[in-house]
């Protein structure tokens, strides 16, 4: 059996608060902190651009409520995650709003990955024949992989420099 796609979203959101901490930390100089966030925000639209291509999928292969409701869980969550992200990069690092803007971003991505392990895969599972399903992990890998290998840190804030995002 091939990897399940909820450890690759897990491992993904692992990661993304992992950078999230790093912009925090207070023995950082603001530079770094910068560059860690250029670095958040590649992985973050690669991460977001793999699980449009999963819930695409998905959409194709389930007409069922619970899945178009996974979907547009999951879009909206990026949507306001990638909102903070946005005005995270016009504010000077250190300060009392770039912590406040960092927390923000960390409770958002913890609700979202408790989102996920709670509804969103187990309606992806229920309505989504076993064989394919198991074939979402390849497609969110490659996408998440094209991605990344076209961006750069400032297209998180240039919408047009991405594939337009359909929505459901
Ligand atoms: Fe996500």
């Amino acid at each position: 059996m091939g990897t399940d796609v909820g450890l690759l979203l897990a491992r993904d959101h692992e990661e993304l608060e992992r950078s999230l901490v790093m912009l925090i930390e207070p023995w950082r100089s603001d530079a770094d902190k910068r560059s860690a966030l250029d670095d958040l925000c590649v992985g973050f639209v690669a991460h977001a651009e793999g699980q449009s291509a999963v819930l695409w999928e998905a959409l194709a292969q389930s007409p069922a409520a619970a899945v178009r409701r996974a979907v547009i869980q999951v879009f909206a969550a990026h949507e306001a995650q990638e909102s903070v992200l946005t005005e995270l990069r016009s504010v000077a690092p250190s300060t009392a709003r770039w912590h406040d803007l960092v927390q923000q971003l960390r409770d958002l991505l913890r609700v979202h990955s408790e989102q996920e392990d709670q509804s969103v895969l187990g309606a992806l599972r229920a309505h989504i024949e076993p064989a394919r399903y198991q074939r979402l992990a390849g497609a969110y890998a490659t996408e998440r992989l094209r991605a990344l290998g076209m961006l750069h840190p400032m297209s998180v804030i240039d919408r047009s420099a991405r594939r337009p995002a359909a929505r459901p």
